[in-house]
């Protein structure tokens, strides 16, 4: 495998990762997560323009400029001949003496690589069985950073609990999911927790609101608690790898009928069909 290194590719053998670099010592970076569909990056503006805002929430200096970058992904999936994947895009603050503050001259250091995905048809297809957790990260998960430990934390318990995600719940508010935004469904009333500071305002998110544009349902930003979303008649959850994906249990309670719902069919038929529509032939 090779991998993207600042502007040049290289073999990942020959890639070492330098003892104080900052993301190895403080998780100070930020990283991307594209989808690779037929050779084509999928809404890469979207992820680009995001990797831009987190690298200036954290007074980050990018190392390229962003059109660089996007020509250095070209080239990097073509040297990869992976057409049906994700690209993985990291950025550090780079290596320095070990001291919290920023260094004062330390070039960042960015790496990419691609590896290669099917799309979870069967998730995709039957739903997922979820797990609730309490929120525990920082007040900032709007920044798309390397500090993941809440994330992991909760991901290993529902796993551990043979569950696929894990729901985050801060003060009884349903957030999001450990690697996903949340969506549910009560009659027409379509329900996300708000874009702030509480959760990662997600790229498929954002593609599933203009979808809800077009629907029939009503869209809701507000919060809600665990008990409403335990009334919901369906619920979703939304990311790169997953897309659209029904969530079929959570906890012990079973939501709606115990199978995806008929409104999460439908946006996962109009995020395929702008699948179709966005992929060159
Ligand atoms: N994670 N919320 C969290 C906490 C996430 O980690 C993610 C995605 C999302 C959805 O964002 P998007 O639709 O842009 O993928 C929401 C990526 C996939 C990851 O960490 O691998």
């Amino acid at each position: 495998m090779n991998i993207l290194l600042n502007n040049r590719i290289i073999s990942r053998e020959s890639f070492t990762v330098d003892l104080e670099d900052r993301g190895f010592q403080f998780g100070d970076g930020i990283y991307e997560v594209i989808r690779i569909y037929d050779g084509f990056f999928f809404e890469w503006e979207a992820h680009l323009e995001r990797l831009v805002r987190s690298a200036k929430e954290l007074m980050l200096p990018l190392p390229t400029a962003i059109h660089t970058l996007y020509q250095n992904l070209q080239l990097l999936m073509k040297d990869s001949k992976i057409t049906n994947g994700t690209v993985y895009i990291q950025v550090t603050r780079g290596a320095a003496p070990r001291f919290h503050a920023f260094p004062k001259e330390t070039e960042p250091t960015l790496v990419a690589y691609v590896r290669e995905m099917q799309r979870p048809l069967e998730q995709m297809r039957n739903g997922i069985k979820t797990i609730t957790t309490e929120d525990i990260r920082w007040l900032r998960v709007d920044i798309k950073s390397l500090n993941l430990l809440g994330n992991v934390l909760a991901k290993q318990k529902a796993v551990e609990q043979g569950g696929a995600e894990a729901i985050l719940i801060r003060d009884g508010i349903v957030t999001e999911g450990s690697s996903s935004n949340l969506f549910a469904i009560k009659g027409k009333q379509c329900f996300t927790h708000p874009a702030n500071h509480l959760i990662l305002n997600g790229i498929t998110r954002q593609v599933v609101l203009r979808l809800l544009n077009n629907s029939e349902l009503t869209l809701h930003e507000t919060s809600f608690t665990l008990d409403e979303l335990l009334e919901m008649d369906e619920v979703f959850i939304t990311n790169t790898g997953q897309e659209v994906c029904p969530v079929i249990q959570i906890d012990d309670s079973v939501i709606g009928k115990g199978t995806p719902g008929v409104y999460t069919r439908q946006l996962q038929s109009a995020f395929e069909a702008l699948l179709g529509a966005v992929i060159p032939s």
